[in-house]
C-alpha cells in the first residue's frame, strides 16, 4: 500500500479550482481545503457555498474548521457532519498574527486544557473522520508535544498531521521531521508530515520515511503535476520512461479559467494573485511576470500578460 499523499490546507489556495488543476494531472488521495472559520460557517456567510464546495472529489475531500470559540467549532463541525466529504481537520497550526490574536490556530497549543476540552465537545458532532493539523507548539519540545497530542488522541482525535516549525518560526528554518517519526512513534494515531517538500522525489523520500502520510501545500501550487509524478516514479523506480512533458502555458490559462468557473468574481484577483505566486517560479522571468499579473484587476488581463510571455518565451512553455 503506497503511502497517502495530501493536498495541505492553504487559505485562498486549497479551493476546487486548484483542486480540478490538480485532478487533471491524475489527482492525489486527499485534498485539505483552505481553512474555513466556524463563525462565518455557522451564520451562514455570503461566501460559505464557495468554502464548502468539496468538487470534484467530494468522497476525498477533508473540510478546516479554524476558529476560537468551542462552540461554534463544535456547530460547525455537525453542519459539515451532513455533507460528503473524507473527514473534518481542526486547524491548531495556523500561525498568521491575525488568527493568533483571536486565540485560534497555533494559539490552541498554549493551552493544553483548552484544545482537550475543545475536542470533547465537537467529538460527539461528527462521524467522519476528526483531524488535527498543528506545528510543534511554542518551543521545540517532543515531550510538550507528544503530552499534547496523547491528550487530543484520548479525546478521540482520528489522525494528526504535525508541520514541524514552531509557531514563531513561520516558514524559516527547515521543517525538522526528525519530530515527525518521533511523535507517529509516541502515538497510536496515525501521524502525516507536512513542510518543505520540493520535489516528487522529495515526496517519495518521506513517504519512505517515519510517517503515515506525506502533505505538500506550496509545491502542489507551483506543480499541482507533482503527486501525479511522484506516483509514476514509484512504480517505475528505475527512471524508465520520460514523465510526459507539462506544458505551463496551458496550465495557466486552464487554472484561470477553473477560477474563473468556481470562485466568485469577489476572489478571482486575490485568488490568482496566491496561485501565481508559486507557479512563476518555475518561470525564468517569474519576478517580473508577478509583478505584471499583480498590475491587472481582471482575469482576462492575466490571460493577456501570460500569452505574451509564453508568445516571447516559448521554449518556457514545456517543462
Ligand atoms: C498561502 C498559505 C496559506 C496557508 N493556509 C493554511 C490554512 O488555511 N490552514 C493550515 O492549517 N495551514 C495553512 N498553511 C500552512 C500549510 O498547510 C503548510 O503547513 C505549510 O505551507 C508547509 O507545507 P509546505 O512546505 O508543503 O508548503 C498555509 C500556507 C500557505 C503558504
Amino acid at each position: 500500500m503506497s503511502v497517502p499523499f495530501l493536498l495541505a490546507p492553504m487559505a485562498e489556495l486549497s479551493h476546487r479550482a486548484l483542486r480540478e488543476l490538480i485532478e487533471d494531472f491524475g489527482g492525489c488521495d486527499e485534498y485539505f481545503t483552505e481553512m474555513i472559520s466556524a463563525g462565518a460557517l455557522i451564520s451562514g456567510g455570503p461566501f460559505e457555498a464557495y468554502y464548502v464546495d468539496a468538487g470534484p472529489c467530494p468522497a476525498r475531500v477533508v473540510y478546516q474548521l479554524a476558529g476560537a470559540d468551542p462552540g461554534q467549532i463544535a456547530a460547525a463541525a455537525a453542519l459539515l457532519d451532513r455533507r460528503d466529504c473524507a473527514g473534518i481537520d481542526l486547524n491548531m497550526g495556523c500561525s498568521a498574527p491575525a488568527i493568533v490574536r483571536l486565540g485560534a490556530g497555533v494559539r490552541w497549543m498554549a493551552y493544553p486544557d483548552k484544545a482537550a476540552a475543545l475536542i470533547r465537545m465537537v467529538r460527539p458532532q461528527t462521524r467522519k473522520r476528526l483531524s488535527v493539523k498543528l506545528r510543534l507548539g511554542m518551543e521545540a519540545d517532543l515531550d510538550g508535544l507528544v503530552t499534547f497530542c496523547r491528550r487530543l488522541e484520548d479525546e478521540g482525535v482520528d489522525f494528526i498531521t504535525l508541520h514541524p516549525r514552531t509557531a514563531r518560526e513561520k516558514f524559516r528554518r527547515t521543517a525538522r521531521w526528525d519530530f515527525v517519526g518521533a511523535l507517529k512513534q509516541s502515538l497510536r494515531i496515525p501521524v502525516a508530515g507536512n513542510g518543505d517538500i520540493a520535489d516528487a522525489a522529495g515526496l517519495l523520500h518521506r513517504a519512505a520515511g517515519d510517517c503515515d502520510a506525506v502533505m505538500a501545500g506550496r509545491l502542489a501550487v507551483r506543480a499541482p503535476w507533482i503527486f501525479a509524478r511522484a506516483r509514476a516514479m514509484e512504480k517505475e523506480p528505475s527512471g524508465k520512461g520520460e514523465p510526459p512533458a507539462v506544458n505551463l502555458e496551458e496550465t495557466a490559462l486552464r487554472f484561470l479559467e477553473l477560477l474563473a468557473r468556481y470562485q466568485p468574481p469577489e476572489f478571482h484577483m486575490s485568488r490568482a494573485r496566491r496561485f501565481f505566486a508559486y507557479f512563476c517560479d518555475n518561470l525564468v522571468w517569474g519576478n517580473y511576470v508577478k509583478t505584471l499579473l499583480g498590475r491587472e484587476t481582471a482575469l482576462a488581463g492575466m490571460e493577456c500578460v501570460l500569452r505574451t510571455y509564453f508568445g516571447e518565451h516559448p521554449e518556457e512553455r514545456l517543462v
